[in-house]
């Protein structure tokens, strides 16, 4: 009798911890919640993070490429995953579009989605394994332990189309991003520190070269980086998708040296180089370049805001079996 009481019991409680995890409901009404899986895959952490952690030793520069993709993802309509979708019947993926242009590593992507299909099925949505491996990616660089929710469910839909209209521009001025960030709940402190993820990575020579037109009013380069630029975009036409430069001194490491070198005039993009000069932006800039505890806190929480507006939950969209396409197309 006793046993079957404590069965009972034990039956009970985790019916209702599973109701719990089902519950669309969540923190600051995104309906995501911390540890979202703790139940129904509780592993899934895990075998993100060593994935990525194992593909990352044959590609160092993964991290940055994966924190572009988050961006990318979250950028339209939320990040549900359509920047995973290819090319069918009934769409044309996001990245046909020429903003995402050397948009890589989503294999990286499915690899961690094969590894987590293996152990839980149809449990994990691509939409939280893009933005757990952008977590991880920041962590693994030295950059902060992001908290981040999880819960969201991938879109049905995607094009290439909605890619064009939302991603911004290489040229994008620092008044474009604000407009851009608010939209998603960030405040200008909070834009300039989202912006910090241009600490990792490289821009390729055609994203940047409208700073060389001698008809562009925006901001001077210190000389030196100018002349180390136009040397290296000088490189034969076949070559000039190819070619790229480094974001940040440091462009391996997760840091604040990205807001040193703009108060530096080594700003590459339009964007990064009127970050120290426009008086909203300036003195958040002058901030994380000082302080890196200040940049690391500030950017946790643009990143928990960018990676948690608009996006499915509950019974809306699905959870994709494979990242590549939808379950069922209509
Ligand atoms: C809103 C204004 C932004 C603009 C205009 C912008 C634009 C760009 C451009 C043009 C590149 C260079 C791509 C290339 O040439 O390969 C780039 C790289 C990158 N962006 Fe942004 N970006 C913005 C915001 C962000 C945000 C919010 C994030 C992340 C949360 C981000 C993360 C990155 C990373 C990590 C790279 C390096 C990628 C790599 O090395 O593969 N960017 N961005």
């Amino acid at each position: 009798m006793l046993a079957i009481l404590l069965m009972l019991s034990l039956l009970g409680s985790l019916s209702f911890a599973n109701a719990q995890e089902s519950s669309s409901g969540g923190d600051g009404g995104s309906g995501l919640k911390h540890k979202f899986y703790a139940l129904s895959c509780p592993q899934a952490e895990d075998i993100a993070r060593r994935t990525l952690q194992r593909n990352r030793m044959s590609d160092p520069t993964a991290p940055a490429a994966l924190l572009r993709v988050v961006f990318h993802d979250c950028q339209v309509e939320g990040c549900d995953a359509s920047i995973l979708l290819e090319t069918s019947s009934a769409m044309t993926a996001e990245t046909v579009s020429e903003k995402n242009f050397s948009i890589r590593r989503l294999d990286y992507i499915h690899d961690i989605k094969a590894a987590i299909e293996k152990e839980c099925p149809g449990i994990v949505s691509c939409a939280d394994i893009i933005v757990m491996a952008a977590r991880d990616a920041i962590a693994m660089s030295g950059g902060p332990q992001i908290p981040i929710e999880t819960g969201r469910r991938d879109t049905l839909f995607a094009s290439n189309l909605n890619a064009d209209e939302a991603l911004p521009p290489p040229t994008l001025t620092v008044s474009e991003m604000l407009d851009t960030l608010a939209e998603k709940g960030l405040d200008i402190e909070e834009s300039v520190a989202i912006l910090g993820a241009h600490t990792l990575g490289v821009g390729h020579c055609l994203n940047f070269i409208n700073r060389f037109d001698p008809q562009d009013n925006g901001p001077q380069m210190s000389p030196f980086f100018s002349t180390a630029l136009r040397v290296l975009c000088q490189s034969p036409p076949s070559m000039s998708n190819a070619t790229f430069a480094p974001n940040d001194l440091t462009n391996f490491m997760f840091d604040n040296q990205y807001f040193r070198d703009l108060q530096g005039q080594r700003g590459l993009l339009t964007v990064d180089a009127e970050l120290p000069i426009d008086p909203r932006t300036k003195k958040h800039v002058d901030l994380f370049a000082l302080n890196q505890l200040l940049f690391f806190a500030k950017f946790s929480d643009a990143f928990v805001k960018l990676t948690s507006f608009n996006v499915l939950t509950g019974s809306d969209g699905e959870i994709r079996r494979d990242c590549r396409a939808v379950n069922r197309e209509p």
